[in-house]
């Protein structure tokens, strides 16, 4: 096997190592979702650390979806306390910042990819990394929060989402390490959400291909299609229907599903 596809425990700590991080990594060839793993981790252990998978059976995707997650790809899930006094400004902000972890990371590839809000990463119109955030509660207060990032990194199957997704070896006709590529997203998603500075809105906006564009917003029971305006400082997306008003698009409970114009 080639040493870009070799992963296990030991590949992914060193490759944090030269990076100077030191977290917990748990390893696993196949499992369901490491995101759900990535819980029973916490349950079991109370510890932060980080998830990994070499493939995933039953990888989840937002709004109920699946995530193709063949063997090649980088699957992983971080984990990290959310601190009471500012919970909802880091909950916000670690999700838009897992797709700028991931811009700067494949851009340093050579990879120049567009954030579609709240947070897949797009290279053209395909999918090249999809992130799901999850907030885990205690009782009513929210505990901690999941990062959980696909990237495709060598893959070229896709489940019957050929259409729509693609991978860094198929962008750049070569393979890459899928250790060094988790560990540098995990590296710098910790640095920016450490980072007092850090302006994740507008450097989101920056990237971002949803602005300006028109989406269709799709709620449990409602839908329309509205003209994204802004991101407000929280995170959210502004859009503005035909009748001129404004509305505030919650991540949760909707899908924007962006159609060309
Ligand atoms: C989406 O595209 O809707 C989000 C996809 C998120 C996929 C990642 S792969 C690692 C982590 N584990 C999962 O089950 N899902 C996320």
């Amino acid at each position: 096997m080639k040493d870009d596809y070799i992963i296990n425990e030991a590949v992914i700590l060193a490759e944090l190592k030269n990076l100077n991080i030191l977290m917990p990594v748990k390893y696993y060839d196949c499992i369901a979702s490491t995101n759900d793993k990535a819980k029973e981790n916490f349950n079991e252990t109370n510890e932060h650390c980080l998830t990994v998978a070499g493939r995933q059976s039953n990888g989840k995707g937002r709004n109920g979806r699946s995530f193709a997650s063949n063997f090649g790809g980088a699957y992983f899930t971080m984990t990290f306390a959310l601190n009471s006094d500012n919970y909802e400004s880091q909950m916000f902000g670690s999700i838009l910042t897992a797709g700028i972890a991931v811009y700067r990371v494949l851009r340093s590839y050579g990879i120049e990819t567009l954030l579609k809000w709240p947070n897949d990463v797009l290279y053209g119109n395909k999918k090249l990394c999809g992130i799901l955030s999850e907030v885990v509660y205690d009782g009513t207060t929210p505990d901690y929060m999941l990062v959980g990032i696909g990237i495709n990194v060598n893959t070229s199957k896709f489940d019957g989402y050929e259409d729509v997704a693609i991978s860094m070896k198929q962008i750049k006709d070569k393979d890459f390490s899928v250790a060094e590529i988790i560990a540098k997203v995990t590296r710098k998603f910790f640095e920016c959400i450490t980072d007092t500075q850090f302006d994740c809105i507008n450097e989101f906006k920056e990237h971002s291909c949803t602005i300006g564009r028109t989406v269709l917003v799709k709620q449990l029971h409602n839908e329309y299609y509205a003209v994204a305006k802004d991101i407000n400082s929280k995170g959210f997306l502004i859009v503005q229907t035909p009748d001129g008003l404004e509305h505030t698009v919650n991540y949760g409970d909707v899908t924007v599903k962006e159609v060309l114009n």
